[in-house]
Parts: C-alpha cells; sequence; structure tokens
C-alpha cells in the first residue's frame, strides 16, 4: 500500500517536472516575467557566467522619455537555466548627491558589460557613459568594479580609450597636422558626416584626449586577455582594444576596422574550433537596421565582411532589434544565444528582448533565424 502510494507520487512529481521542463521556451519580443512577475528590466545588456549562474547585466530604465537617460543605474538578475530569472537589484547606483559625479542621475549610461579577473578575483564593469547635459558628445567609457558579481560595484572613472596611443594599423596620414575644420564633433551618423569620413582623420582629431568609445561590448579570450570593442570617430569605425591585465584600463594595443562603415551595438563571439565572429548593427538611432557580420581567425583580423545574417521575414529590421551580446550557453559545445534589444524609445521601461540561436554554417557564416518561441533543446544536434 505504502509502496503503491510512493509510486504514484513519484510518477505525479517526475510528469509534473517534465512538464515544466518542456513548458520552458524562449518567446523573442514578448514581455519577460522576473521572479516577481515583473519584466525584466536590463536593456542593452550583457551576461557572465560565474560558478553555475547566469548574471545578467543591463540598464534599468524607467516610464517615459526621461527613461532613456539613467536615472537609477546597473540591475542585475540571475539563472541557472537562462529561462527563469531572480531580480538581484540594482548592482551599479547612480549618483544622486554630487552633480560633478560622470555618473550623476539623468547620466547616459548604456550598454553595461561585466567580466571576471581570474587573476585579481575582481569583477569589472565597463559601460557607454554621457555625463550629463551633453547629449552624446562626450563618447566615454565608464568602468566600475566589485568584489563580488551580486555587487555593489564602485565607479572607479571615465575616460577616452587610448589618449596619446596610435593603433597597430595607423596610416600615414593620420599623423599629420589636422586642419581646424575638422576638430568639431559631428553627431554619430552617417548624415552628419561627409562620405569620405574616413580621410577627416578623426582618429588623428583625438590623438590626444583618447579616441571616442559609445556603442561597446566586452569579450574575453582564452588566454584571459580582455578586449573592449567600441564604436569610435563618431560612430563611423570599430575599435578593438586590448584591455590591461587588471581589465581596468587599456593596455594602449589596438587596432581600428571597417572605417567609414558605421558599425553600432558590438557583440562578439569565438567558436571552439577558434573561429572569431562580430554581429553588429549600422546606425540609425533608435530605429532599428539590418544587422551586419564579420569573421576572423585572430582578433586583430584580418576581418571578413558577411553581410547580414538575419533570413527571415523582416531581416532588414533584424527582427526590430538591435544586437547587444552573443551568449554562450553553458555545457553545450558551439551553442550560442544572439541577445538583442527592442527598443521603446517613447517608454523604455517596456523595451523587449530578442534572443535567437545564433547558428554558425561550416564556421563560416553566422544565421540568424527568426523564432517565435524555441528552446535550448534546439542546440542538442550540435
Ligand atoms: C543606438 C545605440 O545602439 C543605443 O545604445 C543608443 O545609444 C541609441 N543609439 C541612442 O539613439
Amino acid at each position: 500500500m505504502f509502496k503503491k502510494l510512493f509510486l504514484s507520487l513519484l510518477v505525479l512529481f517526475t510528469s509534473c517536472n517534465s512538464e515544466n521542463k518542456s513548458e520552458k521556451s524562449f518567446y523573442p519580443g514578448e514581455f519577460w516575467l522576473d521572479n516577481n512577475g515583473v519584466h525584466i528590466n536590463a536593456h542593452g545588456g550583457g551576461i557572465l557566467y560565474h560558478q553555475n549562474k547566469y548574471f545578467w547585466y543591463g540598464e534599468h530604465k524607467i516610464e517615459g522619455e526621461i527613461g532613456n537617460t539613467a536615472q537609477v543605474g546597473v540591475h542585475l538578475y540571475t539563472s541557472v537555466n537562462l529561462y527563469d530569472w531572480n531580480d538581484e537589484g540594482i548592482v551599479l547606483k547612480v549618483n544622486k548627491n554630487d552633480p560633478s559625479s560622470d555618473i550623476y542621475k539623468g547620466c547616459i549610461l548604456e550598454r553595461p558589460k561585466v567580466i571576471y579577473n581570474k587573476k585579481n578575483k575582481k569583477f569589472v564593469m565597463w559601460f557607454h557613459l554621457e555625463p550629463i547635459n551633453r547629449g552624446y558628445e562626450a563618447a566615454r567609457s565608464g568602468v566600475a568594479i566589485s568584489d563580488s558579481p551580486f555587487g555593489p560595484f564602485t565607479f572607479i572613472e571615465s575616460i577616452r580609450p587610448n589618449a596619446g596611443v596610435w593603433p597597430l594599423n595607423v596610416q600615414d596620414f593620420h599623423k599629420k597636422p589636422i586642419s581646424s575644420d575638422v576638430k568639431k564633433i559631428y553627431g554619430g551618423g552617417p548624415e552628419h558626416l561627409p562620405k569620405h569620413v574616413d580621410s577627416l582623420n578623426l582618429l588623428g582629431r583625438d590623438f590626444e584626449i583618447g579616441q571616442m568609445a559609445r556603442d561597446m561590448t566586452l569579450f574575453v579570450d582564452d588566454d584571459d586577455k580582455a578586449y573592449h570593442i567600441y564604436s569610435s570617430e563618431d560612430n563611423s569605425t570599430l575599435h578593438i582594444s586590448q584591455l590591461s591585465e587588471n581589465y581596468l584600463t587599456h593596455s594602449g594595443k589596438y587596432k581600428r576596422f571597417f572605417p567609414s562603415k558605421f558599425n553600432e551595438a558590438p557583440t562578439m563571439m569565438k567558436t571552439s574550433s577558434g573561429k572569431y565572429f562580430i554581429v553588429s548593427s549600422g546606425c540609425t538611432g533608435w530605429n532599428p537596421n539590418a544587422a551586419r557580420s564579420a569573421s576572423a581567425d585572430s582578433i586583430f583580423g584580418p576581418w571578413k565582411e558577411l553581410g547580414n545574417p538575419c533570413i527571415s521575414k523582416d531581416s532588414l529590421t533584424t527582427y526590430y532589434s538591435q544586437s547587444t551580446y552573443i551568449l554562450p550557453v553553458q555545457g553545450i559545445k558551439d551553442a550560442y544565444i544572439f541577445m538583442a534589444d527592442r527598443w521603446k524609445p517613447e517608454n523604455p521601461i517596456e523595451g523587449k528582448y530578442i534572443w535567437l540561436p545564433l547558428k554558425i554554417k561550416n564556421n563560416k557564416l553566422v544565421e540568424l533565424e527568426w523564432k517565435e518561441k524555441w528552446d535550448l533543446s534546439i542546440f542538442e544536434s550540435n
């Protein structure tokens, strides 16, 4: 009798469990509720995997257009299965007391990414920072540090990368004197700059004060060297810049790529066989555009442009989204999730997340197919 009861309970338990399991799915573009039933608030985010947990850091947005500026800080969620996320609160708070702080409330603080430094056991966060009331013209990078992935993170400073340092692929014309009409800031999009933007020498313009850095990601390679990848030179050119050993500053080793191509929202991944891929966007403000991709055998190139990885309807808008991170799924070989934001600038807190499986074709191309609903079993054939 007791044995029978135990067995039926076991069947009930396992069937409930497997039912729950098969119910777990990603629903790109839908509201995504956290453990409190609230839509996840971690936009322009990135994910760190540490000690069997995923840590999703992103911009906390508030209601109304003011939510496009940082009123709160960087929000953290954690998960063990990638479907269910626990709200862990704000891990980097904007400064509400000192208007001279670079991260004073109302600044623009975008695309935070966190990496772990194994040597000194510190968690290092970098983000795109525009101190208050200057629009997007400062184009700085903020850095913050913590002893724990749960924070709190302490803001260290904001900088322009690589002041006084030429990139490895500098050209002779970059070192020539700059004409005074170039010494202005153009405004971010290709529409503000002449077609011959590269010959303007925006790199040389910013040589002494440091290079512009707006949309960005971080990438840690297999040898633990970390890289800051950012839209520079008025967004016209992407820079890949190696960080120092402690990840808190730039090492001085960097290269510029895709000049005059206006890549924003860069993301980077590396396959198990050592191929690097970048997926990025064009430059159209909050409006979506067609994604781009590129591949390389070495992080410092040469990079080969591969075009738009999206292959379904609405490919020209990246399914109404803009890239933010490529997440390697733990425990499955070459399983990557493309993470993107469907921005809602009129009410940013309602911005949705587009997560899609990223397919690598013959180690040559990346492909993104639209899915209304999917789960990690899609990677089982890997
Ligand atoms: C596009 C960028 O990718 C976003 O992070 C944000 O900076 C918007 N531009 C602002 O228009």
